[in-house]
């Protein structure tokens, strides 16, 4: 079968199409014909070294993907050959809170980027046989954190407003989880491009952060100087101290993403002056993912693709996410 590695070396460029003997599935695992994958921030970050310097490779990277099960191990009861599933983004999380030494596919382990995966029975779920198998790939990751940060960390309610940072996967997927809910959303975005599509999926305000670097201020003038109720914060160092600015008293900060930068000097009052709940959050388990699909069938929601790439081109992929033009998800055909 045909699979992207690192060899020898961790880099974009080492990644290379290669060709591995087929995986067999031990008893309790499955064997999975990939279809489609589906790249992460994250996923930059691995296969240039920032993640992890020190991987163990050869090493396939991509958390995020779907196939249909060919082979099952003689003890496995959860799933049988034919269905389509995406594995877990932590292998080893499946309910409640989050276990010590995780196993994240795509980083701890090798990911999907391969033409056939094997999994343990317990990593993967049934995905929503509304959507398509690019549509599927998109859920693992980015799909799970802004429903943990929504619904499982937080308790959004009809009526309340979230503010969205940018239009990346992890942003759109808040947005539209927000809107399921009944709830408003202020996007903040670096493109009026990006902001109008924002809006065609039901974002009620767009602030362009480019053109208003104090956004947060424009953040209270929207919400008649309370403050939105919860922030899906991708930022990062960059962006927290004005989340904290554009949170309500009470309001409840996800912090997610580190897009602006890993560290910076904060000024801390707001967080206990206004009692903000700034809540950490790490993807999400099986339980978590499972529950958002239900979620996802019932109202039959689509994840935003903004293009999908041809397995041969997985690298194009790649560089495609690093320039940040995209408004959505990034998927690869398998
Ligand atoms: N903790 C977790 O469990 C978890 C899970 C998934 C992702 N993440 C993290 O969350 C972040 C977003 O991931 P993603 O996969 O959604 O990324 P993505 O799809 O690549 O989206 C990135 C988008 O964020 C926006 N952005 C960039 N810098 C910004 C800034 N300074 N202020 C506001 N918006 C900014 C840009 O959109 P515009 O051009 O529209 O501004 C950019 O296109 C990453 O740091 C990722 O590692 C964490």
């Amino acid at each position: 079968m045909r699979v992207f590695e690192m060899q020898n070396k961790i880099s974009l460029e080492a990644l290379t199409l290669t060709e591995r003997n087929d995986p067999y599935p031990g008893p309790e695992q499955v064997l999975i014909q990939m279809r489609a994958a589906a790249l992460n921030y994250r996923d930059a970050w691995v296969v240039n070294g920032l993640y992890n310097p020190n991987l163990p490779l050869p090493f396939v990277p991509l958390s995020d993907g779907v196939g249909s099960v060919v082979a099952v191990g003689h003890n496995v009861t959860r799933v049988k050959p034919g269905d389509r599933v995406a594995g877990i983004f932590v292998q080893n999380w499946l309910s409640g809170g989050m276990p010590g030494g995780i196993l994240t596919l795509g980083a701890d382990m090798d990911g999907v980027l391969a033409q056939r995966v094997v999994l343990h029975q317990d990593g993967v779920v049934h995905v929503p046989v509304h959507l398509t198998d690019e549509e599927a790939a998109t859920l693992p990751c980015a799909a799970v954190t802004a429903w943990s940060s929504l619904m499982v960390q937080g308790a959004l309610k009809p009526g309340e407003t979230v503010l969205v940072q940018g239009t990346g996967g992890v942003s759109l997927f808040a947005l539209q989880f927000a809107r399921l809910a009944g709830a408003q959303v202020i996007v903040i975005s670096s493109s009026d491009e990006k902001l109008e599509q924002a809006r065609l999926l039901g974002a009620t305000e767009g602030i362009n952060y480019k053109k208003i670097p104090d956004w947060d201020k424009e953040v209270l003038k929207l919400t008649g100087g309370k403050g939105v109720d919860y922030v899906v914060e991708v930022g990062g160092a960059g962006t927290l101290s004005r989340s904290l600015n554009a949170v309500r008293t009470g309001g409840q900060v996800s912090l997610i993403g580190i897009l602006s930068g890993i560290s910076a000097e904060m000024f801390m009052p707001p967080i206990l002056m206004k009692q903000i709940r700034v809540q950490g959050i790490y993807v999400g388990s099986r339980a978590t993912f499972e529950q958002m699909n239900d979620a996802i069938a019932l109202h039959k929601l689509k994840p935003v693709i903004d293009r999908v790439f041809p397995f041969e081109e997985a690298i194009g992929a790649f560089k495609y996410m690093e320039k940040g033009g995209h408004v959505g998800k990034i998927v690869i055909r398998i």
